[in-house]
């Protein structure tokens, strides 16, 4: 069991607050209390009326060695199960499993047993693991639920594919404790830093422009902005004040995170030029459009007999702006690459005044648009940092980590 300890550092004194609710999968609940003490965390259990049916508060009291809350008070003696002071007292929320029922609670603000109105109150990060039929997972109401909790900064441990209690097979089944724990260890790594850059206030320009051809095309990328989005999490994690320029996207605004949503280059130039004049610094993600129609039909334009040349004009490039403007604040750029990769980073590094350069090359696998993985080098004037495959979230815990590294040089 030392083993245990030794692999998960992170988790080692941390204080985690169980929430368990009335699904089948918690008899599981007792594997990840044991799990997490063993990691070295402190865990206190709160249990959903409905979730005594699934398994005993006495097994969770044994395992966890704290008593079990379920109720608002004891009505035995009237002692006050303080929500607040539980939300408090918690470095982590983890509500494991959790139902159809309370992720819909969840989100409705619903305030109807102890563990609810500790969510409620809680502001420690809040992780969940859901647990429930295929069928009740694959719901739209459970997904827009669960959608919903996501952009509030709820983080959703996935539910895996298998073998579910009702015997029907598919997704909904509870990823295993051993796979919450990593799941935790792997948040508190990346969370655990320390706010090292409160005070500073961070631009970050993120996801695809969109350039109007009429009223009904337009001219936009693949850029899903996932990267930008990691980058402005992982910036607001270290305490920074971040503003979000963000273009299309489909994606939740991250915890923290002042978000200003932006349509052309245009307007994302006016509102990166702005926020940029109260700032330490601007990492620039977007995939700003180069180009734009040059005059924008009112009406939908009709097709005719041969075929269209549209004039296009040059946009204003913002990061360039920003380059020759940025005194001493911070400026980092992204170079996406299909050739003479690191020469054309180079070359933007020195035009556009970037203090790095984040090279994307499209020739490598699992790098750019769309995954949840990246695979870039980090090019200054005097070095290049070549990085493995990784997440999109761990290669901006390593941008972020540079960012730190060069104001501390400063
Ligand atoms: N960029 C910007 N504004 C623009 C174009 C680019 O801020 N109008 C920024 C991007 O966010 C990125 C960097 O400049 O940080 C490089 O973008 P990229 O598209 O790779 O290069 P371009 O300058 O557009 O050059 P080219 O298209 O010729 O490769």
């Amino acid at each position: 069991m030392e083993s245990g300890r030794a692999a998960r550092p992170a988790l080692e004194g941390r204080r985690i607050l169980l929430g368990i609710t009335g699904s089948i999968a918690a008899y599981k609940a007792a594997v990840l209390c044991r799990l997490l003490k063993t990691a070295g965390a402190e865990v206190r259990v709160v249990m959903t009326p409905l979730a005594k049916q699934f398994i005993t508060p006495l097994t969770m009291a044994t395992l966890s060695k704290n008593p079990i809350l379920v109720e608002f008070f004891d009505p035995e003696n009237g002692a006050w199960n303080s929500h607040i002071s539980l939300g408090e007292w918690a470095d982590c929320l983890l509500i494991a499993p959790a139902t159809a029922n309370t992720l819909a609670k969840m989100r409705g603000g619903v305030a109807d047993n102890l563990l609810l109105t500790t969510y409620l109150s809680a502001r420690c990060p809040v992780v969940v693991a859901p647990a429930m039929d295929l069928d009740m997972y694959a719901h739209a109401a459970t997904q827009e639920n669960l959608r919903t909790l996501a952009g509030r900064g709820v983080e959703i441990v996935e539910p895996a594919d298998g073998e579910l209690a009702s015997g029907l097979v598919g997704k909904g089944r509870m990823a295993e404790p051993e796979e919450i724990v990593a799941f935790l260890d792997a948040l508190f790594s990346r969370t655990g830093k320390k706010k090292t850059l409160q005070g500073k206030r961070f631009v970050v320009t993120a996801g695809a422009t969109i350039e109007a051809i009429d009223p009904v095309r337009y001219i936009t990328n693949h850029s899903t902005g996932k990267m930008g989005y990691a980058i402005a999490g992982e910036l607001a994690r270290r305490g920074a004040e971040v503003e979000l320029v963000s273009g299309r996207t489909a994606l939740p605004t991250p915890a923290g995170v002042t978000r200003r949503d932006v349509l052309s280059a245009d307007e994302m130039f006016e509102a990166a030029a702005t926020a940029f004049d109260k700032a330490d610094g601007a990492v620039m993600c977007a995939a700003v459009a180069d180009y734009t129609p040059a005059e924008v039909s009112g009406t939908k334009l009709k097709k005719g007999e041969g075929d269209l040349c549209l004039p296009l004009r040059r946009t204003r490039d913002i990061a360039a702006h920003l380059g020759a403007r940025k005194g001493s604040r911070m400026l980092v750029g992204f170079a996406l690459e299909t050739d003479h990769e690191e020469a054309n980073a180079e070359a933007k590094l020195v035009k556009k005044n970037f203090d790095f350069v984040v090279l994307n090359s499209l020739r490598d696998a699992g790098a750019g648009f769309r995954g949840d993985t990246n695979k870039v080098t980090l090019i200054d004037r005097t070095n290049r940092e070549e990085l493995p495959l990784m997440s999109k979230n761990d290669v901006a815990v390593r941008i972020v980590d540079k960012i730190e590294t060069l104001l501390a040089g400063r």
